[in-house]
């Protein structure tokens, strides 16, 4: 298995992409919502500079930049109007993508880990606690707005992804699910709406168990649904039929892979239904149908970001024979979603 590209660019501009001006710029642009501030008609520039809260020579040098590039156009000087481009920086643009450039948000400070990733190359630690002073996940617990603005982001991706998810597996009709590092609970959601007579458990830390707790009685499931606030490091509830990990495992080193494994192969082995539980991973794998650069750069910013790693099918299955469970099913998405089941070892 490959995950070389397969046809590298013959010739490479290097220094456009090595350019870090265009990058901040579209970063600021986002920050600003000057998409937004255009779209409600700001569109002079001491206008669009009040509505944005910026100095207006500073803002007219930014979009000099970025006209340049084609994100925004210029139609007379000192005029603004979106392009495409632009349109994808609007708070309704598809994705989520402006939240993911806001600076202010935990997608501007993702990026900004970045800076230090000499640091993460020469030592093979994640930049994050490098840059920001503590862990990705610490930043969370400690500042409910960095948690909320964290469960927007995966919210957006996972309420995108979640349709594909729900149809490509046999979930089971009654029972309990415990959706482990559930974050936003916008797949929980889902499923128990999709599923009538299932149960429901979100287990995340402190700040992000609250925001799915909130998005679990937004979806009126509050009947269905409970919340555990906890560590999947610790003992987890046990005998439940269902334990779901979904784009948990790979912002983990194998050895915490394996250790946050162990605990759902011991919670679905101790339970009332005893040896009963299944384990079923869910998370984008490194194969030959995925996009080897996109693969790559995912893997980067994992390893930039937490220490985790974007994983092969069987490097997969080597953390999950290491935690005491075997692999008794796999299924690809359209998309190439893997949706790996497991149970445990006898
Ligand atoms: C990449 S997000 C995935 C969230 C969700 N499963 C989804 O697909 O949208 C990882 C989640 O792991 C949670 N997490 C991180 N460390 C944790 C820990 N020690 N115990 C429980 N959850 C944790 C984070 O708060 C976050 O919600």
């Amino acid at each position: 298995m490959t995950t070389l590209p397969e046809a590298a660019p013959a010739r490479v501009d290097l220094t456009a992409l090595a350019d870090l001006v265009t990058p901040w710029a579209i970063r600021v642009a986002a920050t600003l919502r000057l998409a937004d501030h255009i779209a409600a008609g700001h569109t002079r520039l001491p206008d669009l500079a009040r509505a944005a809260g910026a100095e207006a020579d500073a803002l007219r040098r930014l979009l000099r930049v970025l006209t340049g590039r084609g994100v925004f156009a210029e139609p007379e000087q000192d005029t603004y109007a979106l392009t495409q481009a632009a349109g994808l920086l609007k708070d309704s643009g598809p994705f989520g993508l402006r939240a993911w450039f806001d600076l202010d948000g935990m997608g501007g400070r993702m990026d900004q880990a970045f800076g230090g990733l000499l640091h993460t190359v020469r030592t093979g630690e994640p930049a994050y606690p490098e840059v920001h002073g503590r862990s990705l996940w610490q930043d969370t617990l400690d500042d409910p707005e960095l948690a909320r603005s964290y469960a927007d982001l995966m919210a957006a991706h996972t309420t995108f992804a979640a349709p594909e998810v729900i149809s490509a597996h046999p979930w089971p009709e009654t029972g309990h699910v415990i959706d482990v590092g559930g974050g936003s609970g916008s797949l929980l959601a889902r499923l128990l709406t999709a599923r009538p007579r299932l149960r429901g458990t979100l287990l995340d830390l402190p700040e992000a168990a609250e925001e799915g707790r909130r998005a679990l009685a937004a979806a009126g499931l509050a009947d269905r649904a409970s919340v555990h606030p906890g560590s999947f490091f610790d003992p987890l509830p046990a005998g439940a039929d269902l334990y779901l990990l979904t784009w948990v495992l790979h912002d983990w080193s194998d050895d915490e892979a394996v250790r946050i494994l162990r605990r759902c192969a011991e919670a679905a082995r101790e339970g009332e239904g005893a040896g009963e539980g299944r384990v079923l991973i869910v998370e984008n794998l490194v194969t030959d149908g995925r996009r080897a650069d996109v693969a790559a750069a995912m893997d980067l910013r994992l390893l930039v970001l937490f220490g985790g790693r974007e994983r092969t099918p069987r490097q997969l299955d080597e953390v999950v024979v290491r935690a005491g469970l075997r692999v008794t099913g796999r299924r690809v998405t359209g998309t190439g979603i893997h949706l790996v089941s497991c149970a445990p070892a006898e």
